[in-house]
């Protein structure tokens, strides 16, 4: 039986990227998000490349559409490499008390389906020769964030998740990969309503092509994390030596408008 490759968030930014690059390495394709059309379009692209492709659209910040994409998408296949890339975000102080329903659906999105995905996906795996699942964490893992901080709860929960089983698995026929990217050009921040945060005044955002290849590539030896970019590598590696407080101060202003 062919395998497939199954990716969240497959309809816009870095999942349509890692989505070409599988198709560019004809690989099958299992593609997932809310939006059908932009799903239907990309497929219909990706099928010219000579692979198959299947669309299932799903919500995931409702996790009994997790186990229903995972039932679907395994009706008949056999799925060795899982992307779990969907994801958002928004900025907002979370101590004004708004923006609840875009939280619960971070939280919902970013953690609860990733990890029904991951815990459906592993024993399936371990059933094939070999598996690989790139969780598509973020710099904002490594430090508290200020006026995002459910965001960046989430990611240092894909993080720490991703390393702890990761090593549950070591020597086993299935990796566990955690991509931290910092600042890459998609609609992201739109979303975000991350207009004006200075951080993102430091540099030029990276391009979603070159960091959803280095991922791929490094999740295919393996590797458990992945942080593109020297800037970012620095994002880091610096709250390890700096005390948590002044790392969080320091945060808060990056993560502060104009
Ligand atoms: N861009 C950055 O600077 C950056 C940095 C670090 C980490 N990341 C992470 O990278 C991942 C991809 O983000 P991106 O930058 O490519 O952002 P994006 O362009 O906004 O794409 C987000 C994707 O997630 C999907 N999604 C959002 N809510 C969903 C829901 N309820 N159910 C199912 N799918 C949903 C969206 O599809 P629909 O709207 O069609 O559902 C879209 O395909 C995310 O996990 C993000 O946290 C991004």
């Amino acid at each position: 039986m062919a395998s497939w490759t199954l990716i969240t968030g497959a309809s816009e930014g870095l999942g349509v990227e890692f989505a070409r690059i599988a198709a560019r390495e004809g690989r099958n394709l299992i593609l997932t998000a809310r939006s059908k059309d932009k799903l239907e379009t990309l497929a219909a692209e990706l099928r010219s490349a000579s692979v198959d492709v299947a669309v299932i659209p799903a919500d995931l910040s409702d996790l009994a559409e997790a186990d229903r994409l995972w039932s679907e998408a395994t009706d008949g296949r056999e799925i060795d490499v899982l992307v779990n890339n969907a994801g958002l975000g928004g900025h907002d102080a979370f101590a004004l008390g708004q923006g609840w329903e875009r939280e619960l659906a971070s939280i919902n999105v970013n953690m609860l389906s990733l990890t029904r995905l991951m815990k459906l996906a592993i024993p399936h795996m371990q059933n094939l020769p070999k598996g690989r699942i790139l969780n598509v964490a973020s710099v904002a893992g490594f430090t508290p964030g200020p006026n995002m901080a459910v965001y960046h709860a989430t990611k240092a929960y894909v993080l720490s998740l991703s390393e702890a089983v990761a090593e549950e698995l070591r020597g086993s026929n299935v990796t566990i990969t955690a991509l931290c990217p910092g600042a890459t050009a998609t609609q992201f921040f739109d979303a975000a309503d991350m207009d004006g945060v200075r951080l993102l005044k430091l540099g030029k955002p990276m391009s979603a092509h070159t960091v959803a290849e280095l991922g791929w590539l490094e999740a295919r030896v393996g590797k458990r994390i992945v942080v593109p970019g020297l800037m970012n590598k620095v994002f880091a590696f610096l709250p390890r030596i700096s005390p948590r407080g002044l790392t969080t101060r320091i945060a808060a202003q990056a993560m502060g408008k104009h």
